[in-house]
């Protein structure tokens, strides 16, 4: 049997208890200079960086890594937050309560965001969601400067958890932006770009998730608020004239080459020196990882490519 809306509304109320609880008592991430994180702390971060910076590697777990230093040595707050992101990564992926009518999800294909969840909010599993961890985290603790934006959200859950991060960690004064056309993909525009040929993602209605439904889901974890901003069209039409300022993660979700190069045209120059760019689709859509490539050949960028795991990838831009 599903669960009920009201059975679903007390999971999530727990995730809201908990962020509530966080922000009376854990001091900000943004307010604790890394010199004063603990040596263990220190040692995690060293090696996240000392790993990222080799080019093409396995991005590790940050809350494995992370999360087994804070446990060693933090105190109760920062478990506390790291917690509650853990449970915002059970909801969103929908291991809480899926839907149990039918088939019971495969665990494993969740985890590695290989399915499209039937009720959880992001279909990106659980190594690109510890992906957004250390990208957001990393650049409040480098202080690099800009707000957070997702190009392609479906029903929202990697925005929302890009929320959820700025709230653990108190950071007020950074906004999250979330662009689709709500309403699917496009169809391909096969004579503007041939890569995107045979790709009919256009055609499925379950990746046309309105623009109420995506906020009702912020609503949900109670993270819909003036930090969060929607821009809903084509990315062709939309991603030119958005009145975003600078970003410090910008995360590309469109799967097709246009989506891709659209996001990247208008808003890598946007990207503050030291922030991320996470393009989700790089090893499984080739079209969006040709895309990539043609648009670091154009501005000459070749800062190392991250694997995340077998679809997501991201790099930090140098200069
Ligand atoms: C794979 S889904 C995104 C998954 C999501 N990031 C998550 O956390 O599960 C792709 C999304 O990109 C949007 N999209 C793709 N191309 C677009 C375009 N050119 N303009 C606007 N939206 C687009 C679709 O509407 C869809 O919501």
């Amino acid at each position: 049997m599903g669960e009920s809306a009201e059975e679903q509304g007390a999971h999530e109320s727990v995730a809201r208890t908990l962020a509530r609880r966080l922000l009376n008592t854990a001091p900000p991430l943004v307010a604790q200079p890394v010199r004063r994180a603990s040596r263990a702390l220190r040692g995690a971060l060293a090696t996240r960086a000392a790993r990222r910076d080799e080019g093409q590697v396995q991005q590790p777990s940050v809350s494995a890594e992370l999360g087994t230093a804070l446990a060693a040595t933090a105190g109760p707050a920062s478990q506390a937050r790291e917690r509650y992101l853990e449970l915002m990564k059970r909801c969103l992926m929908g291991l809480m309560y899926e839907d149990q009518i039918g088939a019971p999800p495969d665990r494993r294909a969740r985890m590695e965001g290989m399915d499209w969840p039937s009720v959880g909010h992001t279909m990106i599993g659980r190594k690109r969601l510890d992906n957004i961890q250390f990208c957001v985290e990393d650049v409040l603790t480098r202080g690099v400067p800009g707000d957070l934006m997702e190009t392609g959200v479906w029903r929202g859950g990697a925005s929302i958890f890009m929320r959820a991060v700025l709230q653990a960690h108190g950071a007020g004064d950074r906004h999250v932006w979330v662009a689709d056309s709500f309403a699917g993909l496009p169809p391909p525009d096969t004579s503007k770009y041939p890569q995107d040929t045979g790709i009919d993602l256009y055609l499925e209605s379950a990746l046309a998730i309105s623009l109420e439904v995506v906020q009702a889901n912020f609503a949900r974890y109670d993270l819909l608020d003036p930090q969060v901003h929607f821009l809903k069209g084509w990315f062709r039409d939309t991603l030119p004239q958005a009145p975003n300022g600078s970003l410090a993660v910008l995360r590309l979700d469109g799967d097709l080459y246009e989506s891709t190069m659209d996001s990247l045209v208008n808003l890598y120059p946007k990207l503050s020196v030291g922030g991320y760019v996470i393009v989700d689709d790089y090893g499984a859509v080739d079209a969006c990882r040709q895309a990539v490539a043609d648009y670091r050949r154009m501005q000459g960028i070749d800062d190392g490519i991250v694997t995340v795991d077998w679809a997501g990838s991201y790099w930090r831009r140098s200069r």
